[in-house]
């Protein structure tokens, strides 16, 4: 596609012998189109050219050649240049790219021959998949696809928290209550209600604990027959997630865990002592981070036992060798801010700066209910995912049954809606808020959400099939599209690339999100005041054209953020 920027930038670059990067980070897009397409504050050069704002935007614009198939006209207003862009040019290369790329739009090759090394959802298993880890396994879910079509060779990781004393406490909950549960038929949930059982009871107990630790002890000790439980409970429970990372559409390339690093752990203590970098503190060896204003980094505790941030290093020294990681990216809740900054921290200590300053923690925030209370954090009251999404899919199936009972495919649309309504509504704010979760926010299909853009998207549909034909791009007549409102949706798709490549930049999936529902709004707003199917056949023919795109769009960025496209709804 035509670099509009760049053509600015080196034509501005010609007249004042400035460097034509630079001046095309100052181009600014006006809030209002009014304005010019382009604007170029004139400021940010007075300091270099030694002349006064307005002055030097006269100069450019006296003696700025720009060609005229591209640029239309040129204004000065105060220290402001106002470019305005030949809008036939804009819409013969947006419609062509898409053309030549269909469903690729957008996507570019700019991270080939890169790892991305993306680890997320990690949830401890053995326990119910909690609400809480949907954020992670929605987000970082995102960011995998999105760094996919930049060109980069996402790896997906899922750090299952697959060792710790929840497998202590699952074991001796068994052993006391296995008569109690129907382990026989429905072990997943046996295993869930002894876990749950086992955190209330041990409350009042604390000999439960002390028993959970012993089953725990003789899990590190190795003792066979133990060893052989934590196998079988992994393996129910890591099934048991598959169900609910199928209804999200969740790959991973890797569920190495916690446990895949129990014997990786000591060549990286002995590292950190070759280094020097180990000390003693009340008893535990700990990386000193003073100097660099944080507590230290535990990495062998008091009891002599091996900890999070230890086998943190370890895995990233085995990222580091299979993937040689042009950026590793880190998809875990904000509360462990410290521990990764600690963890990359002493990675630089160890020689790996290389390494380290392509780490990236990506926090994110709760999910609260509206009134703003942590969801699922009152007693007893555990929200499992797999619930929650089921539950969206049952909410659309009866609103489909009530508003379009002889809608073909009904179970398949009402889970890529209900679904889909989850994911959006996880992904439409900047990451760090609390994600506010109120169904009727959520399945609010006139809203700025998931079903909202779906419906839409259904709408671009049914239009081409009442029209009864996709046009050929080269029977589109560009000179047909110069209504405001087609216009800013060209503007809108022109963009699209630039949107995700921020998205990438900033690992926040929320600026797609919001793009996609400018998107929607745009083509609403479009559709509602201009006819589409019309006796002009011409007109018709750039209309159903840039319905065909802008479906294309929606699908793929919808498909970006991890949720799927129906064709009915
Ligand atoms: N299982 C951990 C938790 O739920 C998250 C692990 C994140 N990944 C990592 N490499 N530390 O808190």
């Amino acid at each position: 596609m035509i670099n509009f920027k760049k053509a600015i930038a080196d034509a501005i670059a010609d007249v004042t012998n400035l460097d034509t990067k630079e001046l095309e980070t100052y181009i600014e897009i006006p809030p209002n189109a009014d304005l010019g397409d382009y604007a170029f504050p004139c400021f940010k050069l007075a300091k270099s050219l030694r002349k006064a704002p307005p002055m030097i935007a006269n100069d450019i614009k006296e003696n700025i050649k720009v060609d005229e198939n591209l640029i239309e006209k040129i204004e000065v207003v105060g220290g402001y240049l106002n470019i305005y862009i030949n809008k036939q040019a804009l819409v013969k290369t947006v419609l062509e790219e898409i053309d030549a790329k269909k469903e690729k739009f957008g996507s570019s090759d700019m991270g080939q021959g890169k790892n991305v090394v993306i680890d997320y959802s990690a949830p401890n298993i053995a326990k119910p998949f909690h609400i809480g880890h949907l954020r992670s396994t929605v987000i970082g879910g995102s960011i995998y696809k999105i760094y996919n079509f930049l060109g980069y060779n996402s790896v997906g990781i899922n750090y299952l928290g697959d060792w710790g004393l929840q497998f202590g406490k699952v074991m001796a909950g068994i052993s006391l209550w296995k008569d109690e549960y129907d382990f026989q038929n429905d072990e997943m949930t046996s295993i869930l209600k002894t876990y749950i059982r086992f955190n209330k009871e041990e409350k009042e107990k604390p000999e439960l604990t002390d028993l959970a630790r012993e089953y725990f002890k003789r899990l590190e000790d190795g003792e066979e027959e133990i060893v052989k439980m934590w196998e079988h409970i992994r393996e129910i429970s890591l099934e048991n997630y598959q169900k609910t990372y199928n209804l999200l559409n969740s790959k991973f390339d890797s569920y190495n865990g916690e446990a895949y690093y129990n014997d990786k752990m000591q060549p990286v203590v002995d590292e950190l002592q070759e280094k020097g970098l180990l000390k003693e503190s009340q008893g535990a060896h700990v990386v000193d981070l003073e100097e660099y204003g944080m507590p230290p980094c535990i990495i062998i505790t008091s009891a002599g036992t091996t900890i999070y941030a230890t086998r943190d290093l370890a895995s990233l020294k085995e990222r580091i060798k299979k993937y040689n990681f042009d950026k590793a990216i880190y998809v875990v809740g904000n509360e462990q801010q410290l521990h990764f900054k600690q963890v990359f921290k002493v990675l630089e200590l160890m020689g790996y700066e290389e390494y380290s300053k392509n780490c990236v923690h990506v926090p994110f925030g709760l999910v609260v209910d509206k009134d703003g209370e942590k969801i699922g954090s009152r007693k007893g009251n555990s929200v499992f995912l797999e619930d929650i999404l089921n539950e969206a899919i049952d909410k659309v199936r009866t609103i489909i049954e009530e508003k379009n009972p002889n809608l073909e495919d009904k179970e398949e649309i009402a889970k890529k809606v209900g679904v889909g309504a989850i994911i959006f509504n996880d992904l439409s704010n900047s990451r760090i808020k609390d994600e506010i979760f109120d169904w009727d926010m959520i399945l609010n299909f006139q809203g700025e959400t998931g079903p909202y853009i779906q419906y839409i998207y259904v709408r671009t549909k049914s239009l081409l099939e009442k029209a009864g034909y996709i046009p050929e791009f080269k029977d589109v007549n560009i000179g047909k599209i110069t209504e405001k409102a087609e216009i800013e949706i060209i503007k809108l798709l022109y963009k699209f690339n630039i949107i995700i490549q921020n998205a990438a930049e900033k690992n926040e999936p929320s600026i797609l999100a919001r793009y996609l529902i400018d998107l929607s709004q745009s083509f609403s707003s479009f559709y509602n005041d201009n006819k589409i199917i019309t006796e002009d056949k011409e007109l018709q023919n750039a209309r159903l054209y840039l319905t065909y795109s802008v479906g294309t769009v929606l699908k793929t960025g919808v498909e970006l953020l991890g949720m799927e496209m129906p064709n009915k709804m």
